[in-house]
């Protein structure tokens, strides 16, 4: 939620910060702003997105400067509260990412030592705040402020006459680009890959003194060193590649993606640490929830382990007596209830475990061993290629439990799923657009499946669905099946195909229209549904994934017939940095 980022060098500023506003725009697009030094700051910010603004004619003066792409938390979406925020007098300016918590308490207080509010924000504070222990020097100021925030936040500021940004971060990410006597800074690595690949990750509680001959950081007051690491995404990865949009583009990077995470194998701590788990607890959100579901439902019939799987934003509330392994699965690497609850387990003494696509996110510093997906940088907000290769990551420790016996089909899967991606599904995409509700129906592994492509599905189409284990419809829903009401099940081969079909037909006993995913040539299921989309007749592991695209296109066509902004669905965000 919320980009940030910075730039000082030798450059103007002004395009580099719009350019990495724009790159960081799926995570937040309320309002967008910069502000940039010189002997005073000049300030820029609107309402909207950057990249349907005209931020090409922004042009303000200054090599140092900072920018924001917002996802209102505090105060509505307007140009008053875009950041950047600037102090009483125009000398500080400040982009945050986070919550402050406390941000009513320190705005009374600064309200009656006489400062002056413009906006609704939380951020605001920490303008005014900065303001209050300026004496010159910017570094000791954000020093001085950062004890009296609770909460989250990862800030860059600004102040008149310095030449230096000053960065700290505490639960919220940031990460600075090393160039040739120029640094950056950004929410994420997206901004930075046009300029650099050294990067380095910032601490929680580290503070940065940023200058163009080089950064300094502070941690508790004592000057440390991080690590410069070297990023291995390049630009082109996080460019449209001619596609129409970016969720299009991940899609059919998805073969890829779950063969380059395949490849890239699992080192020997991960190896070990899942050999030697009796339970494992996995933790996530949204979409990553539905592959660790996918993922209970398959070690535990392939494997034998118990698994249990916990929404991570129930989970910090209600902590159940857990042990063993503990896994956050999260493609961002940021997801503040993921992060909180995994914290949780580690104190119940649970071993840990990330599987995660970003090199060097949060979550990689919290536990005691990280899986890496390569599913490349994903910018659509709706989950796809990271949902594949999170799949890919789980199927490998499955496979490490279960004596390597899978390797053959995990390393042919890639095939399969690039098999679907051309899939005719017009007909059902048709269906879908006109519908107002959908339901998603599956049994085992393909009942989270069912979740996802419900979800894929409200999230960018705007059109209501719900994903039903399909023996749970007649406990309620059947009272909502009309013929209006499409039902998308999926049915392939196995010990559920008999009880499915049966299910199948309940549903078309309530008039209901079916659109079926089975496997190729298989007539009983085509005759029986009014939309049969045909899969390739491989094993059940490859059954999930291929499944789960043909849903991903389905919304992703419902979408696009529908006209929806397809990038940026409506009050989403790709990383939910705060609860
Ligand atoms: C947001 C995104 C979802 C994602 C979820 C969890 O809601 O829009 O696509 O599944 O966060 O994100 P994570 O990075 O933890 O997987």
């Amino acid at each position: 939620m919320c980009g940030i980022v910075g730039y000082i060098g030798r450059r103007e500023a002004t395009p580099i910060l719009i350019q990495g506003l724009k790159r960081l725009e799926y995570r937040g697009y309320d309002s967008f702003g910069i502000a940039t030094v010189g002997s005073s700051i000049e300030v820029f910010k609107k309402q909207g997105r950057i990249s349907e603004s005209e931020a090409g004619a922004v042009s303000l003066a200054g090599c140092i400067g900072i920018g924001h792409t917002r996802w209102a938390t505090h105060g509505e979406p307007n140009d008053i509260n875009a950041h950047p925020h600037i102090d009483c007098r125009g000398g500080v300016a400040v982009v945050h990412n986070g919550v402050i918590e406390n941000f009513t308490e320190l705005k009374r207080q600064l309200i009656e030592r006489g400062h002056t509010f413009r906006s609704d924000t939380d951020t605001e504070v920490i303008a005014h705040l900065i303001e209050e222990h300026h004496h010159g020097d910017l570094l000791e100021a954000v020093r001085a402020t950062v004890p009296h925030l609770r909460g989250s936040y990862a800030l860059l500021a600004v102040a008149a006459h310095d030449r230096r940004i000053v960065a700290a971060r505490d639960c919220s990410p940031l990460v600075l680009g090393i160039g040739d006597s120029e640094l950056f800074a950004a929410s994420d690595m997206t901004p930075l890959l046009d300029h650099t690949e050294r990067v380095v990750f910032l601490e929680d509680g580290d503070i940065a003194d940023i200058s163009a001959d080089g950064v300094e950081i502070y941690h508790q007051g004592e000057k440390v060193q991080r690590p410069v690491e070297l990023i291995d995404w390049c630009v082109e990865d996080a460019r449209k590649g001619g596609f129409a949009h970016y969720m299009l583009k991940e899609i059919f990077e998805q073969p890829q993606a779950f063969y380059e995470t395949i490849r890239a194998g699992v080192d020997e701590t991960v190896r070990n640490l899942v050999l030697s788990a009796d339970e494992v607890t996995l933790v996530a959100c949204g979409t990553s929830y539905h592959t660790a579901l996918i993922f209970k439902y398959l070690a535990e019939s392939l494997c034998r382990i118990p698994v249990r799987v916990e929404l991570a934003s129930e989970f910090k509330y209600y902590t159940p007596p857990i042990s063993g392994l503990a896994v956050a699965v999260t493609q961002s690497g940021e997801t503040a209830d993921t992060i909180a609850a995994l914290k949780m387990a580690k104190a119940h003494n649970c071993i840990t475990l990330a599987i995660t696509n970003v090199q060097g996110s949060t979550i990689t510093r919290v536990t005691d061993g990280t899986l890496l997906m390569r599913a490349g940088p994903e910018i659509g907000v709706a989950a796809t290629k990271s949902y594949i290769a999170q799949l890919a990551a789980l199927m490998q420790l499955i496979n490490i439990r279960c004596g390597g016996v899978f390797d053959e089909v995990l390393s042919h899967a890639h095939l399969a799923i690039g098999e679907v991606l051309m899939r005719d599904i017009q007909d059902a995409v048709a269906l879908c657009r006109g519908a107002e509700h959908i339901f998603f129906v599956g049994r085992g592994p393909f009942y989270p499946v069912s979740l996802e492509g419900a979800l894929k599905m409200k999230e960018i189409s705007y059109v209501h669905a719900e994903g039903y284990a399909a023996g749970e419809l007649k406990h309620g829903p059947f009272a909502l099946l009309t013929p209006v009401t499409p039902v998308v099940a999926i049915c392939p081969p196995g010990s559920t195909y008999g009880v499915m079909v049966s299910n199948i037909k309940e549903i078309k006993a309530r008039r209901a229209p079916i659109i079926a995913l089975g496997v190729d040539g298989d007539s009983e299921l085509a005759e029986i549904v009014d939309i049969f989309i045909p899969l390739p007749d491989t094993h059940l592991l490859v059954q999930v994934l291929t499944s789960s695209v043909v849903l991903q296109l389905l919304a992703y066509r419902t979408a696009c017939a529908l006209q929806r902004d397809i990038d940026r669905p409506r009050n989403l965000a790709k990383s939910v940095t705060v609860e």
